[in-house]
């Protein structure tokens, strides 16, 4: 079944000229953009966002490296697009993600992996609400 999940390139990604291309291969495999938008994220939404790892000791690296500079921020949709999207996204720390992945190709250290990618259902429909509002998410037909 259709499900959507929320994926996020990341102020490493942003700065480094990596937005395009990243998104691409989202498109390429078939997945559909129902929402993207370009954004500063505040503080605030960094703190919810990241909540599960607010007992962490990096976690205020955490937030301060997300708030650092823009993201883009995009909702997919299709078939698994969950476990498809992590599959391209790769491992969190990119020396153990391989090469043709997105971190496993662009990505050098844990701590500036270029994307994030929600984990589970749960954490997609949390996550997508976090960063956007209901009718930014566009319903269309898209040919895989
Ligand atoms: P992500 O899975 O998108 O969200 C949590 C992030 O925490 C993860 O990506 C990593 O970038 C980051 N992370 C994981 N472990 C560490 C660590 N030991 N030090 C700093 N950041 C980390």
């Amino acid at each position: 079944t259709s499900e959507r999940t929320f994926v996020m390139v990341k102020p490493d990604g942003v700065q480094r000229g990596l937005v395009g291309r990243i998104v691409q291969r989202f498109e390429e495999k078939g997945l559909k953009i129902a929402a993207g938008k370009f954004m500063h994220i505040s503080p605030e939404l960094a703190q919810k966002h990241y909540e599960e790892h607010q007992e962490k000791p990096f976690f205020n690296d955490l937030v301060g490296f997300i708030t650092s500079g823009p993201v883009f921020a995009v909702v997919l949709e299709g078939q698994d697009a969950i476990h498809i999207s992590r599959l391209l996204i790769g491992k969190t720390d990119p020396k153990e993600a391989p090469a043709g992945t997105i971190r496993g190709d662009y990505g050098h250290v844990k701590e500036k992996n270029v994307i994030h990618g929600s984990d589970s259902l749960e954490s997609a429909d949390r996550e997508i609400g976090l960063f956007f509002k209901p009718e930014e998410v566009l319903e269309y037909e898209r040919s895989i």
